[in-house]
């Protein structure tokens, strides 16, 4: 890892690929380069322009950063309107300042006060490189932006990309998708507020790569709320991508003095999508999460809205306490339910005190239950939100995004509230605050339930900003509150995973992956959510079969959930002493193997779309000890037979482990190349085969 200046062209170099950018003789910022290493002394600044009267210089480049303006008409980074109506921005280079991991490069405005400054980092134990853009007003006047993106990118050669990503809704999170650009612009957005159920902000393209080869050229944006990914192909085959804030209904003002920056971009190239998604969640361990609990391995939760619904209580909440304590869970979370007037979705939402009628005397006699029990506590809020029948809401209607002259459109019956006025801010801290301080509460689930709409924010003098601004009072809110509490975990949930990005990933301990807990499904979305998002964050309820859910065994549905963070969400009182008996030899085996599942690598073998079993194993840093787990559904005639390439373990390591009640020795070698013969016969087949380095 190291950065190097040769004459205002920079490389950026990781462990094994180079990222060279600089700035030409005309003070441009420029992209060069990025792919394997190369001589170093090799790169220079040349450039051929191919100037016509229609076709311009600067729209041939590849940039950094490309300002709106002058002769350039491609899709652009930065947009701003100066005091004087100026709607471009002309930069001038001024200087870099680096050290061994960290670059900027420092622009001016030809004529006004700004300071562009584009920022890299690398990092000693990853092939990730991160880049954001600052923003600093040097006068005495606003600027005011329009388009204020992280970053762009441009990738290599003039062939097509596809480009990967999500087409999702709520109970479908993570469903990829994976189209070809060969012209025009594809676009990845969300406009609801949060990052959304539907597209992830991230690009990850390639030519022809799987699993294990093939140049993948990625990168993911730490942001939940609009973001906007923007991919184009011209002409002559120059892909480019470019993303950050959404521009739509989007403003910045950036005040006299004020600097800003944008969410960072965390990028990589990888042979592969397996490395990518391991190095992204090695990267989210090592360098993102929230430091107090990234290395923690998360404890094993029992949730009761999928028993309970809204209708809690100390005597049936303590009742399924005991049940899931008795099965081995550590932690139980209370959802939904035990605030302010609310027994359904209609009412209670901004009421953050306890239901008396549900909870006499407050909370205090089911928390020392659970706690008698071994477990700590968690409680779910939603903090965002109002019912327009609470007391908050009468007291503060206006206290919601509004407009006076347009009805609220309600979904679920809520309205968002205007999270950029301060008074609304401190009222949610206090209520939160003081439910940390005054109980035994380990463990927020913070909710949030619907996109906004009538986004009326009369408080700002600039409305579009409040999409931003909502967003960063979430992360201040969270940050504050941990800060104060550091003991309390958070889980960042919005209707399922509709937040499930590398912002949460900064600020929360994990996620709710969805409200989708059929097993079968979640095979896909799961496997979905692993292409660029970290295991560890990925919460996996066991639930029951009544309901939506499929008819699994509970075994199966054991299996799936213990992919990810193990947790449960059925009804345990309906559990038979069989299920119980399970449950219990299930969560006893996943403490035993939870630190491979959430710090290990993960290697993709089979996918159930395409090979109708799915396949993945879990491999510990040291290569050591590994977990196979391998599911189906049915498959067709029969059966299916193949053989089973199991990757991931050290080609010169020995392993053991029993398969089909054999007991199998043999090298990680062998057992990539050659594999081992692989039956499945019966509907829900289901192993997981625990793998060990013979010594
Ligand atoms: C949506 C969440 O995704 C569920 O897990 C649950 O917490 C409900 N909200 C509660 O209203």
């Amino acid at each position: 890892m190291s950065i190097i200046n040769q004459n205002n062209t920079f490389i950026i170099q990781t462990n094994s690929n180079h990222y060279v950018i600089g700035v030409d003789k005309n003070g441009t910022n420029r992209f060069y380069y990025w792919g394997k290493k190369c001589s170093i002394e090799d790169y220079c600044a040349d450039y051929v322009g191919f100037l016509t009267s229609n076709h311009t210089d600067l729209d041939g480049i590849c940039q950094e950063c490309s300002p709106f303006g002058l002769t350039m008409y491609r899709n652009f980074g930065l947009k701003a309107m100066f005091p004087d109506g100026c709607r471009e921005i002309s930069l001038d280079f001024i200087k870099s300042e680096s050290d061994k991991n960290d670059l900027k490069l420092i622009f001016k405005d030809k004529c006004y006060s700004l300071e562009v400054i584009l920022n890299y980092k690398t990092y000693d134990d990853s092939d990730i490189i991160t880049k954001w853009i600052t923003v600093k007003n040097t006068g005495n006047e606003s600027i005011i932006f329009e388009k204020l993106f992280s970053g762009e990118f441009s990738l290599p050669g003039v062939k097509p990309y596809k480009f990967k990503n999500t087409n999702g809704s709520w109970g479908a999170e993570f469903l990829e998708t994976e189209t070809l650009l060969d012209g025009g612009s594809l676009i990845y957005e969300s406009r609801r507020g949060t990052s959304s159920h539907i597209n992830s902000p991230q690009f990850v393209a390639h030519q022809n790569a799987d699993e294990k080869s093939g140049n993948v050229f990625f990168g993911v944006l730490e942001y939940s709320g609009n973001f906007k990914v923007e991919a184009s192909r011209d002409l002559y085959g120059k892909t480019r991508v470019a993303l950050g804030l959404n521009d739509f209904d989007f403003e910045y003002e950036l005040t006299a003095g004020e600097t800003f920056d944008t969410p960072k971009i965390h990028f990589g190239l990888s042979e592969g999508f397996g490395n990518m998604s391991r190095s992204l969640n090695r990267f989210a361990i090592n360098h993102i999460f929230p430091k107090k609990f990234a290395k923690t391995p998360l404890l094993v939760l029992y949730n009761s809205w999928e028993a309970t619904y809204f209708d809690v209580n100390t005597a049936d909440q303590s009742r399924l306490a005991e049940k899931a304590a008795k099965a081995g869970v550590e932690l139980f979370v209370m959802d939904d339910g035990w605030f302010g007037q609310r027994k359904d979705d209609h009412a209670g939402l901004g009421d953050w005190y306890v239901n008396e009628e549900k909870f006499p005397g407050g909370l205090t006699e089911l928390i020392n239950n659970v706690n008698k029990l071994g477990m700590d506590f968690g409680i779910w809020v939603e903090p965002e939100m109002v019912n327009p029948d609470s007391d908050l809401y009468r007291n503060h209607p206006e206290w919601a995004y509004h407009y006076d002259t347009r009805t609220p459109s309600e979904l679920r019956n809520q309205l968002v509230l205007n999270m950029t006025k301060p008074e609304v801010q401190e009222y949610i801290y206090n209520c939160l605050s003081d439910l940390l301080s005054n109980h035994n509460i380990k463990y927020i689930k913070w909710d949030m339930n619907r996109p906004f709409s009538e986004a009326g924010a009369e408080n700002l003098k600039h409305p579009k900003m409040l999409w931003y601004l909502h967003t960063k009072a979430v992360y201040d809110l969270v940050d504050r509150l941990k800060e104060e509490h550091p003991d309390v975990q958070f889980e960042c949930c919005s209707s399922g995973g509709g937040r499930a990005d590398w912002g949460a990933f900064r600020h929360f301990d994990m996620i709710w992956t969805s409200d989708n807990t059929d097993a079968i499904d979640r095979l896909n979305i799961q496997n979905g959510y692993t292409l660029t998002r970290p295991i560890k964050a990925m919460r996996a309820w066991v639930t029951d079969i009544e309901g939506y859910n499929r008819n699994t065994p509970l075994e199966f549905r054991f299996h799936v959930a213990m992919r990810g963070s193990l947790s449960l969400g059925g009804n345990m009182q309906k559990y038979s002493d069989e299920d119980m008996k399970i449950s219990k030899e299930k969560i006893d085996f996943y403490k035993k193997i939870r630190n491979i599942v959430q710090f290990g690598d993960m290697y993709r073998l089979l996918n159930l779309d395409e090979d109708e079993i799915s396949a993945d194993i879990y491999v510990n840093e040291e290569k050591s000890k590994a977990v196979l787990f391998i599911a189906a559904v049915n498959t067709r005639c029969f059966k299916k037979s193949i053989p089973l390439f199991i990757d991931g373990l050290d080609d010169n390591k020995k392993y053991s482990f029993t398969f089909d009640n054999k007991e199998i020795v043999k090298s990680g070698a062998y057992l990539k190349n050659v594999g081992i013969p692989l039956e499945v016969r019966q509907q829900y087949y289901n192993k997981i085969i625990e793998i060990n380095e013979v010594k």
